[in-house]
């Protein structure tokens, strides 16, 4: 690998560790990291906290001691820095006036409106500007803001707590079919999403909370049902502290229920059971990303994690790409992604964005 490329993906990964302490708490935006290098040495570091706040670029730079230090030094920054006026001036207007010699970016803007605008104005102040590195970790970063910009609707995330025959109605004795290790890591996935979608029997049956819960603070995902009769009012997510977040949609089509999630601007959705809805969503393609969690025992019984109509011939099942295993204790934790998912979230379009500059040149 070249000594540049090499040194670039060293501090994009610093800005990517910056990035993730934004996670779960930008949206509308996305989470976004910087650091600042000075002949080879990091000098300041910061990232987005949440909407209305400074960018990360911006709160790099508050980081500094004199602001003169960005005076030819090099700014690595986990996305394209934004070129027009938002809640906050443009960063590309800072980032020229404060000096930087060179700009390194991982992800392009998923806008197509705005994706390669930053480059271009950089590299017409006379910055270098190097694109795409840890692209893919970077574009993962926010694929359900990725997804939104791209289309207007939000990410969609099946989630299960399942047996090894693919059953999730655990016995009344026995209310948890995974370990508590496994619920911890599902847990710090719901703190990720802008919203959790179960069915109206998950109401009833489990009542839910669907709050964050042994994990670091977080604004509470809105909470979605999918009913057609009505639900009982002393239900828990009509009766808690965050009974406000909660929104229930009659007699809607799946495919309804999202757009207007959308139009809200809900990024990310988590479809958490039962086995109705999921199969629903399955067999209505829109299901982005499976997050599933197998448990080592069997369970049979009547409510499979994925009901739905199903396939009549092989060639129609849904094939996954990027699937990862890992074992939490005894259970086996699978994230994978339909074929047809883009990377990141994103349209094709931005990965032949035809600006594209080669890591070290200006
Ligand atoms: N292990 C896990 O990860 C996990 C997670 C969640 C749930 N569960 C288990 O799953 C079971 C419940 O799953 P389930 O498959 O029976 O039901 P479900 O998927 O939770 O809910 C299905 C509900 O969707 C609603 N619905 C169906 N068609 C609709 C339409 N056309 N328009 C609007 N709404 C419609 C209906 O709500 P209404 O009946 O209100 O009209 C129906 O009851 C429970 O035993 C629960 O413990 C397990």
């Amino acid at each position: 690998m070249d000594l540049h490329l090499a040194s670039d993906t060293l501090w994009m990964r610093r800005a990517l560790a910056e990035a993730v302490r934004g996670v779960g708490w930008t949206s509308p935006n996305p989470a976004v990291g910087a650091v600042i290098v000075r002949e080879g040495r990091l000098i300041a570091r910061g990232f987005h906290r949440r909407a209305g706040g400074p960018h990360a670029e911006i709160a790099a730079l508050q980081m500094l001691k004199s602001p003169g230090d960005a005076r030819g030094a090099e700014l690595f920054i986990t996305l394209e820095p934004c070129s027009s006026a938002g809640r906050t001036p443009p960063c590309t207007d800072t980032i020229i006036a404060a000096g930087f010699s060179r700009v390194v970016f991982g992800a392009f803007d998923p806008n197509p409106l705005h994706a390669g605008h930053a480059v271009l104005l950089l590299r017409s102040a006379g910055i270098q500007v190097a694109t795409g590195v840890l692209e893919e970790e970077c574009l993962l970063l926010n694929e359900g803001w990725n997804k939104w910009i791209c289309t207007g609707s939000p990410l969609v995330i099946a989630k299960a707590a399942m047996s090894l025959d693919g059953y999730i109605s655990s016995h009344p004795r026995r209310r948890w079919i995974t370990s508590a290790a496994s619920r911890r890591d599902a847990m710090g996935l719901r703190s990720t999403v802008d919203a959790i979608l179960v069915g109206g029997e998950t109401i009833r049956t489990d009542n839910p909370r669907l709050t964050l819960r042994r994990v670091p603070p977080r604004p509470q995902p809105w909470r979605v049902v999918w009913t057609q009769k009505s639900l009982p009012p002393d239900a828990r997510i009509f009766t808690d502290r965050y009974h406000d977040r909660t929104l229930v949609f009659q007699k809607s089509s799946l495919r309804e229920i999202l757009h207007s999630l959308g139009a809200r601007s809900i990024r990310s959705v988590l479809i958490e059971g039962g086995g109705y809805l999921l199969g629903e969503a399955l067999d209505q393609h829109v299901i982005d990303k499976f997050c599933l969690y197998y448990a080592p025992l069997f369970l049979g019984g009547r409510v499979p994690a994925f009901g739905g109509l199903g396939i009549s011939s092989l060639a129609q099942a849904l094939r996954l790409t990027k699937v990862r295993y890992r074992c939490i204790g005894d259970d086996v934790r699978l994230e994978a992604y339909p074929q047809t998912t883009a990377i990141g979230g994103c349209s094709g379009r931005l990965n032949v964005s035809p600006i594209k500059i080669v890591p070290g040149t200006s």
